[in-house]
């Protein structure tokens, strides 16, 4: 008879949910994740392998902004399905041998998971058989303090990420928790933010007519307002 072994079935991570629980080995020992990272902000992000040109790329780009990305309490999980030797050896490679449009001696100081079972990569759909069954795609996830994932981004094997961007993002989030707006796009600190929508028309007319000199209605659904970036950033940024 035809022994049949079980798939597990995983369903992408989605915005507003819990992020699934891992116990795994990285770089800079055992990890318990998300448990470990509560009271924080964590990106959680996959490469597709050690030893390439883009993820080394990458890597060198995020490792040069982690203390950036650190005052804004967010710290920095980074996973392949590589073993734990073959990323102590390129991690090694980077600082000692690569210097890139600037940056050298790199030293990445945050956890790189290994995940030769491609278990936590399955369980956040990094493993995108359309792209590679092998290697894991360029994935990022933001997680809240309370551990929800807030943010989701796949990129392809080919492209490199921009992490001014993810950078954005972390602030962004974290201002519309802080002052409950929300912000419009390529939003950065100190631009006008998005007034949420009045709940009815009474409120959203009288909004309209509103002579606050900090608030611009563009139409009845559509208003914004100023807020200082030094406001923002001291809210979020840790001396
Ligand atoms: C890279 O990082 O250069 C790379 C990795 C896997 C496939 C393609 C490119």
């Amino acid at each position: 008879m035809e022994e049949k072994t079980e798939q597990k079935v995983y369903s992408i991570p989605r915005i507003g949910e819990p992020a699934p629980e891992f116990k795994a080995v990285t770089t800079q020992g055992d990890i318990n994740f998300p448990a470990d990272y509560k009271g924080s902000w964590v990106i959680l992000f996959s490469h597709p392998a050690d030893f390439t040109p883009v993820c080394t790329s990458e890597f060198m780009t995020f490792a040069s902004m982690e203390k950036d990305f650190n005052k804004a309490n967010c710290k920095l999980v980074g996973l392949s399905v590589d073993g734990l030797y073959s990323h102590i050896a390129w991690l090694r490679t980077i600082k000692e041998k690569i210097e890139y449009k600037g940056m050298k001696n790199v030293e990445v100081t945050f956890p790189l998971i290994e995940d030769i079972t491609m278990e936590v990569a399955k369980k956040y759909g990094m493993i995108q058989p359309g792209e590679s069954n092998t290697k894991a795609v360029r994935a990022v996830f933001v997680i809240d303090p309370k551990g929800i994932v807030r943010t989701v981004l796949y990129y392809p094997l080919s492209l490199g990420r921009n992490f001014d961007e993810l950078y954005r993002i972390v602030i962004a989030l974290q201002a519309a928790d802080e002052f409950s707006i929300a912000t419009p796009a390529d939003w950065q600190p100190g631009d006008d933010v998005i007034v949420p929508t009045a709940g009815s028309c009474g409120v959203a007319k009288e909004r309209m007519e509103s002579k606050d000199e900090n608030t611009t209605c563009y139409d009845w659904f559509f208003c914004t307002r100023k807020l200082d970036k030094e406001k923002v950033l001291s809210k979020i940024l840790k001396k």
